[in-house]
């Protein structure tokens, strides 16, 4: 009786609250609207410490994503207000039943708020975020995230942990396939993307769900590439490089952050009150909520910062972690660091706060389950086109040499042609899911194989399928019969690469070759003579130094999700052109990482962007390596399309400007080229703007990306590009490390890669 008095308050409370909608627009920093100011602190007005606490725990239900066992008692901890948010329940129908027992069965009625890795598709499955990140297509990007949106929060998963917008520079780690390369400034612009995806226009639209900016901050420098390693960034780095993606992410409106398991400088990421509070609260202004990253408030004792629970739940949250992931260590030991006052009452409240924030402005007190009749098992039919076309926009074309007169691809389907598909990655469908698939469904990719197969009957080509080899397997026995399809062959297409289940979490890789006797089946397959189409599915780019000298054309796929096969055949025929551009440098050895393009000069370079070091006769005291060159295989920005483009009439306007006016924002550069399809057939270039600032406190990069737009023409056809270079552009952390633009030589290419085109020039005047 009295418990359903409780309730009945509780939702009279709950609909005069409803009255007055939130108005939560994701992009206006809407956590700090009155109303839902209002209603926070009337709920925490009535919370125990207890309760107060229970919002800071977070629970696993299902599937288990580390290491770590199930929590046996979640039924009680629910109903007792113990559990702030789940994750990993999926359907409609697990995350309405703990929904229940939170909101009827809890004293006060707070709904469970959960989260899941959406991280390319929920059900519906788009390529990796690396591969996606090639189509330099944040408009692309946004309309995938609300697609995944729409699906998980039909199932009540109201937050994603994602988008990862680590910065990377190391392909030995793993999840490099879960990001968006190397470049902060794309990684910046796809970030917002992403976040305005999943957040739609406001947050309390029931198809909206949070964002979660990862992994906060640093974690892509791990040492060595191995996961979890600790990193050595100096803050100048920090600002410059890692923390650019989630400043975006966090003035989109991103409603949450997850901090990482990296020490930085010593410092653990999830004890770190520079990032979390300094920068992340302070400078940015952050409203929403940080998660700490699985287990990683316990790791802090086996970083060495802690040797007691209680220690390591202070240093956390201290430090900014307000929500504990699947430890429980926060729900076990705050309430009695709040009462013995090392944890002021203050930051407890302010923790409930930002939790609360988030709660109130998706909507979930007001509205806390969904409708069980969408089954999560359908993926729905209009995301195919969608998964299709965001595959075909991942491909980059790396190599099409001519075999006799022509380009190698795309290929003609001429009746009875024939053609020999082989490898061990051609007809895998598990493969093609990559990492952090979600909910996606092996079923429900479709192949290289079974998509050729299909052309082929239309067509009537002649198709003959050998896998060759296992991924990374030892055994050869398979190799007679792919190298006698081959002979018998017109064209071999060839699908090599990594196993889906080789990138992401845990993963790092000590070599960045084809794994298994792949490499070996590739030699035997050209040592045939026939024209040979090499298409590398990986989660990072591999060192393929061989068949880039001997193979006339690779498409590099990534894992493209449920539409691999469709939109591979549509590439490789022709009615779709590949678009995609590398966002990482592609090593040719594992010897040469890191590598990447935007690192700063030396005194002795080999190379220079503007011919620096070319008075320096002597080629020996010079940068780089004796055995091999220290350019990458593939620089960042290349991609090959069906035709050619060229650029011409580069030009910077004013070519005098003041610093001190461009750094009070009070005006910009304008860059101006035209860019023009010279081939004879339609195409989309990206075209990239870099710069390079000479004479600075500080030094800066050799390039540094600031600006690109993909532009489709026609053959023949020319289009004039503007772009804006203004302080968001030209400002960084100078000597004195304050974000300024100083006196300096500018120097700007609009161009289809990092390594080419000629520089205009400007002068930033003091
Ligand atoms: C990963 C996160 C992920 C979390 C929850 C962790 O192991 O590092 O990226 O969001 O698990 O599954």
């Amino acid at each position: 009786m009295q418990r359903n008095t409780a309730i009945a308050v509780a939702l009279g409370w709950m609909l005069a609250s409803a009255a007055q909608p939130v108005g939560f627009a994701a992009q206006d920093a809407g956590l700090g609207a009155p109303q839902l100011q209002a209603r926070v602190e009337s709920l925490l007005a009535r919370m125990t410490l207890e309760d107060k606490v229970g919002q800071l725990n977070q629970l696993s239900v299902d599937s288990l994503t580390g290491p770590e066992r199930k929590v046996d008692n979640g039924d009680e901890l629910i109903r007792s207000g113990r559990v702030g948010s789940i994750i990993n329940a999926v359907t409609a129908r697990e995350t309405n039943a703990y929904q229940r027992k939170a909101v009827e069965g809890s004293s006060l009625h707070i709904p469970i708020l959960f989260g899941l890795d959406v991280i390319h598709g929920f059900r519906t499955l788009f390529p990796i975020p690396l591969g996606l990140s090639a189509s330099w297509d944040p408009a692309l990007v946004e309309q995938t995230a609300r697609f995944a949106a729409e699906e998980a929060s039909g199932q009540g998963v109201r937050w994603t942990f994602s988008p990862m917008v680590d910065m990377a520079r190391d392909p030995r780690w793993g999840r490099i396939a879960e990001g968006a390369g190397e470049d902060p400034y794309l990684g910046s612009a796809f970030a917002r993307a992403y976040v305005r995806g999943y957040q739609g226009e406001r947050l309390d639209d029931p198809t909206s769900v949070v964002a979660c900016a990862k992994h906060f901050v640093g974690y892509g420098a791990a040492e060595g590439g191995r996961d979890y390693n600790t990193t050595e960034i100096s803050e100048r780095t920090l600002r410059d490089v890692y923390l650019p993606p989630f400043h975006a992410a966090v003035d989109a409106g991103a409603g949450t952050v997850m901090s990482a398991f990296n020490a930085i400088d010593g410092v653990p990421a999830s004890a770190n009150p520079f990032t979390l509070t300094q920068v992340l609260r302070r400078e940015w202004g952050f409203l929403g909520f940080v998660d700490s990253d699985w287990t990683a408030v316990r790791e802090l004792m086996l970083h060495g910062i802690a040797d007691d629970e209680r220690t390591a739940a202070l240093r956390s949250f201290s430090a900014g972690v307000d929500m504990d992931m699947q430890t429980g260590i926060f729900l076990r030991n705050i309430p009695e660091l709040v009462r013995s006052g090392q944890v002021p009452q203050g930051r407890l409240d302010d923790a409930v706060r930002a939790i609360l924030r988030v709660k109130f402005a998706l909507g979930l007190f007001d509205r806390p389950y969904v409708g069980e009749s969408r089954a999560p098992g359908t993926a729905a039919g209009r995301g195919e086109a969608l998964a299709r076309r965001a595959a075909e926009e991942s491909f980059v074309l790396l190599e099409n040499r001519k075999v006799r007169d022509a380009p190698l691809l795309p290929l003609s389907a001429s009746p009875g042609r024939r053609v020999a598909l082989i490898g061990p990655l051609a007809d895998s469908a598990g493969d093609m899911l990559g990492c952090w698939s979600g909910q996606a469904q092996a079923r429900d990719m479709v192949t290289l194989r079974s998509a050729l197969a299909e052309r082929a009957a239309r067509e009537r080509l002649r198709l003959t399928f050998a896998m060759g080899t296992d991924v990374a397997g030892a055994s050869d026995s398979g190799f007679a019969r792919a190298i006698e399809d081959a002979r018998k062959a017109d064209v071999v297409v060839l699908a090599l690469g990594e196993s889906g289940r080789s990138t992401g979490e845990a993963s790092s890789r000590s070599d960045l070759g084809l794994p298994g006797c792949q490499e070996r089946l590739l030699e035997a397959v050209v040592a045939t003579g026939k024209p040979v189409v090499l298409i590398v599915f990986s989660g990072r780019p591999l060192a393929i130094a061989w068949a880039s000298e001997h193979v006339p054309a690779i498409l590099m796929a990534w894992f493209p999700g449920m539409q691999a096969g469709p939109a591979l055949v549509r590439t490789l025929f022709g009615e779709s052109q590949p678009s995609g551009r590398l966002t990482v440098s592609v090593p040719r050895s594992v010897g040469q990482v890191p590598v990447y393009y935007n690192h700063l000069n030396t005194g002795r370079p080999r190379v220079d962007p503007i011919g620096l070091g070319a008075d320096k006769s002597d080629p020996y005291f010079v940068t780089g390596y004796i055995d091999q060159t220290s350019e990458p295989l593939y620089p960042f920005g290349h991609g090959l399309t069906y035709t050619s483009f060229s650029y011409s009439q580069v030009r910077v306007n004013p070519e005098r400007v003041s610093a001190r006016v461009i750094g009070e924002g009070g005006s910009s550069l304008t860059v101006e080229a035209d860019v023009r399809n010279t081939g004879n057939r339609e195409g989309t270039e990206t075209a990239q703007l870099y710069i390079r600032l000479r004479g600075t406190s500080v030094a800066r990069p050799v390039r540094e990306l600031k600006g690109f737009e993909r532009v489709h023409l026609a053959p023949g056809e020319s289009r004039h590009l503007e772009f804006k270079l203004g302080r968001e552009e030209l400002a960084f952390w100078n000597a004195g490390m304050s974000f300024a633009v100083e006196p300096a030589s500018l120097y700007v290419w609009v161009a289809p890669d990092c390594s080419t085109g000629t520089p205009a020039r400007a002068e930033i005047l003091p």
